[in-house]
């Protein structure tokens, strides 16, 4: 015992690898704590660390005996940096499971309502829009918030010199594909085009979003909320819009006798295009939906132009349908008597204390669609 100890000796300095060895690695291996570690580390291979310095000490030995001890070091020093390096990810992994036994959640507790944060009108009409028109069929459509020229104005039939295009309304980016600039969406109907790009007929979609206008009052803001429908089909015709809009309006303001009237009315997209209105009482501070002899208009609509149809490749001699936009915020204030649409983008919780909603009572037609 004495004599291997004695041979393995080979630093000429007096040192005893195996046991200097033995000595840090024990350490490390009763370390607990990463601060703990990390001191070793220092005292160690640091800089000014233990085994750097007999490193240095190599270059007094002779050639022979340097290459030995040389060896030998390295090695030690591998040994101490593998032996810190398993116990800080052994650390680390109890640290984690600390955490994690600390962080659990008991998701059997009852809730607090004093805590609990209020679904947005616009979130909250959104998810009534979807169990309306999902139960007719139809399926969520997305697009992007910044559109192109062609999907936002030209393949919807909207011509350069038209006025929706003008400065004063739409959003110009100064990025730019086909040197043409980018835009905000002025509105959902770019994503009837993308709809129909991204493969064959039938489609059968809303596309809720947001869409951008540059104007600003009681009742505008520069960022607003459309939802937009698409359908298209083999036979589809002016009656099947009308029931399906009808349908809709009596679902959403939860009235069976609500009168509806289709005006005549321009859309580039559209031919024949519509707008709907529905009846209405105003009073001096009120409007009351669904009696009375005024009318509020709620949406614009229309028979998908056979322009637009050809646009994206679809033949109008065998697919036509209809398609219609409506503003969200819009019909939020008409159902929930909100009178300022500026108020719905300020972020003030107390807003959203009386305006909100419960955020675990998903709408459905059958199960109630509000409160
Ligand atoms: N995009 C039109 C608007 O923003 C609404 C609309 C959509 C009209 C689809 C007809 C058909 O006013």
């Amino acid at each position: 015992m004495a004599e291997m100890a004695r041979e393995s000796d080979v630093s000429g300095g007096g040192v005893d690898i195996d046991r200097l060895e033995g000595e840090i690695l024990g350490a490390i291996d009763g370390v607990s704590a990463m601060d703990a570690l990390e001191q070793i580390r220092v005292a160690e291979l640091g800089k000014k660390g233990r085994i750097t310095a007999l490193t240095k000490s190599l270059g007094a030995l002779d050639p022979e005996a340097r290459r030995e001890a040389g060896q030998r070091y390295n090695v030690l020093k591998q040994a101490v940096a593998h032996a810190i390096a398993t116990k800080k990810e052994t650390l680390e992994s109890v640290a984690l499971d600390a955490q994690l036994l600390d962080e659990t959640v008991d998701v059997t507790l009852p809730i607090r309502p004093e805590i609990m944060g209020r679904l947005h009108p616009v979130s909250q009409v959104t998810e009534e829009l979807i169990a309306i028109f999902g139960e007719m069929g139809f399926r969520v459509a997305e697009g992007p918030d910044v559109e192109d020229d062609f999907n936002n104005f030209s393949a919807l039939n909207i011509p350069p010199e038209h006025p929706a295009r003008q400065m004063q309304d739409t959003f110009y980016l100064q990025a730019e594909k086909s040197n043409m600039p980018l835009v905000l969406r002025t509105h959902t109907s770019p994503v009837q085009i993308r709809t129909m790009m991204s493969g064959p007929p039938p489609y059968r979609i809303i596309a809720p979003g947001r869409t951008y206008r540059c104007d600003y009052d009681l009742t505008h803001t520069p960022m607003f909320h459309q939802v937009e429908g698409l359908l298209i089909d083999r036979r589809t015709h002016m009656g099947h819009l009308k029931g399906c809009l009808t349908d809709f309006v009596r679902t959403f303001f939860e009235r069976d006798d609500i009168p509806v009237r289709f005006r005549p009315s321009y859309f580039p997209f559209t031919e024949p295009s519509a707008e709907m209105d529905i009846g209405c009482r105003r009073t001096a501070d009120e409007l009351i939906i669904g009696e009375g002899d005024d009318w509020l208009e709620i949406l614009g609509c229309g028979m998908v132009h056979p322009n637009v149809l050809r646009a994206v490749g679809v033949d109008p001699e065998v697919w036509q349908g209809f398609a219609f936009g409506m503003g969200i915020d819009r019909i939020a204030m008409l159902k929930y008597g909100i009178p300022d649409l500026r108020t719905f983008f300020e972020g003030d919780l107390r807003w959203s204390g009386n305006y909100g909603f419960g955020a675990i009572d998903v709408p459905t037609t059958y199960g109630g669609l509000s409160r």
